[in-house]
């Protein structure tokens, strides 16, 4: 087993070693719309009678790989399907990661964003392997494209393969004490600062929700505070879900629906692959990362449908089920947040089944009253292929949350708007900071896609970045 308190060199070491310096020998790969461009790409007539007589039409995702005429593969094609590929599969390259044999390879076409093109290679060059005997190791590397910054494609791949890991490692290694080791590494590695307040510290300080929802588990819930860059500078802060493992409480949850719920930490492996982007580019920023780190978990002690909870911004919750604990931790995380009136306050959550009945799990919901942040942000997931959909913080919908007992309820009677109702709980407690943006994401890849193996995917974290990065650095 690896240890992790080398996680994030590991990774970079690793990654390093996928990619190879310009000019160095390499299989050329060809993007091709339609088996019309093989004239262009300079494929000899015999190359091209090879083409035909394999049937190849350049379907969105193929790869076809040419005979150099000595025994080995002397081009490779990839088809992207027509013109306009890039915005419909803007990850299209990762195939090649998974169906090339071990080799070297460079892109020998143009690349509508060389960037994204090498990033996606090694997106889909990753595999969970903590578990597994040590293999061979996969060796199939790429020429950096032209174009392409190596350190920065190196650091969206870092921040991936980091959040992946989170996410994918199993709840009995990942709970909130290991979740903080994950934090605490990332803050060491860039000079951040860490506060942690763990247990009934939550109480004295003032976190009721996050010690009422982490309390029935014996591994202690905490708050997990992340600070980096100057306090002059902008001030960012997103709060990640940290439920290292969701079993619904008391309300618990069917086995179909528990089995997934080692990634209930989504969040936060999103927020910190967020903040490893921010810190390793040293945006001029005042980061924050807060995370809320708790086992929803069932015991004699655990919260209870029709509890009343205090909160940390003085309001009373009504407990409606004990299964939508995100929303309670994050409340009382948001409020930390809010204090200080932040520049932007983020908040990105596993949330919502509901979520994913409205736009399935590739596409995550934005919600944002700001429009021209919500537009931003779009337009950043577009261009980096990290897409998120807005949706409405309905205000007609937050009388829904109304509790006949206590000041608000953290659910709302019917099942409804569910991703919604979700969203205008956590707004109510968000009071200073100047723009707020919810994300509510799946953290998942249910089958492998171009670039995303089944598994854990911390969605929004470069969508975020490269919105940052344009509002404060201008490139
Ligand atoms: N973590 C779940 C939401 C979830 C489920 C996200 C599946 C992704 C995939 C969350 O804590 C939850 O259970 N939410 C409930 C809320 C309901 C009880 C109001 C849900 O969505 O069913
Ligand atoms: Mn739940
Ligand atoms: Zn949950």
């Amino acid at each position: 087993m690896t240890s992790k308190a080398t996680t994030l060199e590991a990774t970079r070491r690793g990654l390093e070693g996928l990619l190879l310096a310009p000019g160095a020998e390499s299989v050329p790969i060809h993007l091709m719309a339609s088996s019309d461009d093989q004239a262009a790409e300079g494929l000899s007539e015999a190359e091209r009678s090879w083409v035909k007589a394999q049937g190849w039409t350049a379907k969105q995702g193929s790869v076809l790989l040419l005979p150099d005429g000595r025994g080995g593969i002397g081009r490779v094609l990839l088809g992207t399907g027509g013109a306009g590929w890039a915005d419909q599969a803007p990850l299209l390259t990762g195939v090649l990661a998974t169906t090339l044999p071990e080799g070297d390879y460079g892109f020998a076409s143009p690349l509508p964003d060389a960037e994204l093109a090498a990033l996606c290679f090694l997106a889909g060059s990753y595999a969970f392997t903590r578990y597994k005997a040590a293999g061979a190791d996969r060796k199939r590397r790429l020429v950096l494209p032209e174009g392409a910054n190596k350190d920065q494609v190196l650091a969206l791949a870092e921040a991936l393969y980091f959040g992946r890991d989170l996410i994918n490692t199993p709840a009995n290694d990942m709970g909130p004490a290991e979740l903080e080791s994950a934090a605490r590494e990332l803050a060491n590695a860039f000079g951040g600062s860490i506060k942690v307040t763990e247990g009934s510290s939550l109480l004295s300080d003032n976190f009721p929700m996050i010690h009422a929802v982490g309390r029935a588990s014996d591994r202690a819930p905490r708050l997990i505070d992340l600070r980096w860059g100057s306090e002059h500078a902008a001030k960012v802060t997103i709060v990640g879900k940290g439920i290292c493992f969701d079993t619904g409480g008391l309300d618990v949850k069917p086995s179909s629906a528990m089995a997934l719920m080692k990634k209930d930490m989504g969040g936060a492996a999103s927020a910190l692959a967020f903040a490893l982007l921010v810190m390793r580019a040293k945006l001029p920023v005042r980061l924050r990362v807060l995370i809320p780190a708790a086992e929803n978990s069932i015991s004699g002690n655990a919260f209870r449908p029709g509890d009343v909870l205090p909160s940390r911004n003085g309001m009373t919750v009504e407990i409606g089920n004990t299964d939508a604990e995100g929303r309670l931790v994050l409340a009382d995380a948001i409020t930390l947040a809010d204090e200080e009136a932040p520049d932007y306050l983020l908040t990105i959550a596993t949330l919502t089944g509901a979520a994913r009945v409205a736009l399935g799990p590739d596409l995550p919901p934005l919600y944002a009253d700001d429009d021209d942040f919500a537009a931003g942000l779009l337009d950043s997931g577009r261009a980096v292929g990290d897409p998120l959909w807005r949706m409405p913080f309905w205000a007609p919908y937050d009388k829904l949350l109304k509790s006949a007992v206590a000041d608000v309820s953290h659910i709302a009677e019917g099942s409804f708007a569910g991703s919604i109702i979700a969203a205008l709980f956590l707004k109510r407690f968000v009071r200073h900071a100047k723009r707020f943006a919810h994300i509510d994401i799946f953290g998942w890849v249910p089958s492998e896609q171009p670039g995303r193996p089944k598994g854990g995917e911390p969605q929004g974290a470069r969508a975020l970045f490269h919105f940052f990065r344009k509002e404060l650095e201008g490139s």
